[in-house]
């Protein structure tokens, strides 16, 4: 999301001297993306970033691929992964390919002990139960149900659940994740069509910056393996910044749909784009008003893409036996539509309550063990009568 902003204290002139209270410097980094040509936001720390103490262990916490060449639509109970303590070790990756990990998680305890980093990845979460607050170096974000919860790569960040019931579906993008060109002009802001605009985005608030020294833990995860690397100083140190990169949040509830007199293809359901998949969000609406209007999808072959639905509320129209938490995953190369009887029954309903997030992957998706655990094993044969 290219928007400008700016929290905190910074100085005027950027890579200039900037003095903390007891004459010192503060320190400058810049958190940029795509080398430096893409985004990027300017923070002063009050101590150095650099400062690391010691390496630790590493853990190996790469996906291991169980189904390479899938064939079959799948349908994975989404809320059989078990609850776990830790927020890391709840993160259960189902599917994944070279650009993208797409994971399940029901973290029950806040992270205290240590802080979190994505080196290689870009995290999409998005909060289907619980809620709390993300903290980060570039402040506070709260998050509630619906929320997806965007956290640039590099970005440290530690995850406050205000209770044992969370759930998240998260996807980790190794291309940058933003919000659809076509729906904003060549100087960035959203275009009257887009159906959201900057008032729905919430970047970080309240940055508290913490000056401390001595150990503290901060796990990174690059290449697949998780570093623990200790650090000397409070990674929340941050008394400013300012700049285009930085986390934010975006309700689900607040993308307005965009309905027609016949059914609309999936593209208006865009939310997120990266050069490897997009992220649509199907939400409460009317329905195609045409008299003669069928508003259930039609069958179509998503030749090119494998297409990932994960079920968040309410009835979804073309599916039977769909419950919340629920992915289906709809491969490549072969067509799919609504289930028997639902495209009949769609017509004349005036609107629907479904609540969806699809992630369009435009290579194959592999199966992880963990993914076959939850396979219902029959969903591929599920549109005969
Ligand atoms: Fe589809």
């Amino acid at each position: 999301m290219p928007l400008y902003h700016k929290l905190g204290n910074i100085p005027h002139k950027r890579h200039t001297i900037f003095k903390k209270a007891d004459g010192g410097l503060h320190y400058e980094q810049l958190f940029g993306t795509i080398g430096f040509d893409g985004m990027s936001s300017l923070m002063y720390h009050l101590q150095r970033p650099t400062m690391v103490k010691e390496v630790g262990e590493s853990k190996d916490v790469s996906p291991k691929t169980a189904v390479e060449y899938n064939i079959k639509s799948r349908l994975l109970k989404g809320f059989e992964v078990p609850p776990a303590e830790d927020y890391l070790d709840s993160r259960i990756i189902v599917l994944f390919n070279s650009d993208v990990n797409i994971a399940l998680a029901a973290p029950k305890t806040s992270m205290t002990t240590y802080f979190y980093k994505n080196a290689d990845a870009d995290e999409l979460l998005f909060i289907h139960k619980g809620s709390g607050i993300a903290k980060t170096m570039l402040g506070d974000i709260n998050f509630g149900e619906g929320d997806y919860v965007l956290i640039p790569r590099g970005m440290i960040y530690q995850l406050q659940f205000n209770s044992e019931n969370n759930r998240l579906f998260i996807t980790e993008s190794y291309h940058p994740i933003y919000t659809p060109k076509r729906y904003r002009n060549w100087f960035g802001q959203h275009l009257e069509h887009s159906p959201f605009c900057e008032r729905d985005f919430r970047p970080p608030e309240n940055l508290n910056p913490i000056d401390q020294i001595g150990e503290f833990t901060i796990k990174v995860k690059k290449q697949g393996q998780l570093h623990e690397l200790i650090y000397a100083s409070h990674p929340f140190d941050v008394v400013g910044w300012d700049g285009y990169n930085y986390p934010y949040a975006f309700s689900i509830h607040d993308f307005e749909p965009i309905t027609g007199r016949v059914h609309q293809p999936p593209p208006v359901h865009q939310t997120f784009e990266t050069s490897a998949f997009v992220v649509c969000s199907f939400c409460p609406r009317l329905y195609d008003y045409h008299p003669e209007a069928i508003p259930a999808p039609y069958n179509h072959s998503n030749i090119d893409s494998d297409e990932v639905l994960y079920y968040v509320d309410g009835d979804f129209m073309s599916r039977k036996n769909i419950d919340q938490g629920y992915i289906s995953l709809h491969p490549a190369g072969i067509p799919h539509g609504p289930h028997p009887g639902t495209y009949e029954a769609s017509i004349g309903k005036s609107k629907t309550e479904e609540l969806a997030v699809m992630v369009d992957t435009f290579k194959p998706l592999k199966l992880t063990k963990d993914a076959l655990a939850i396979d219902d094993g029959k969903y591929y044969k599920s549109w005969l009568e």
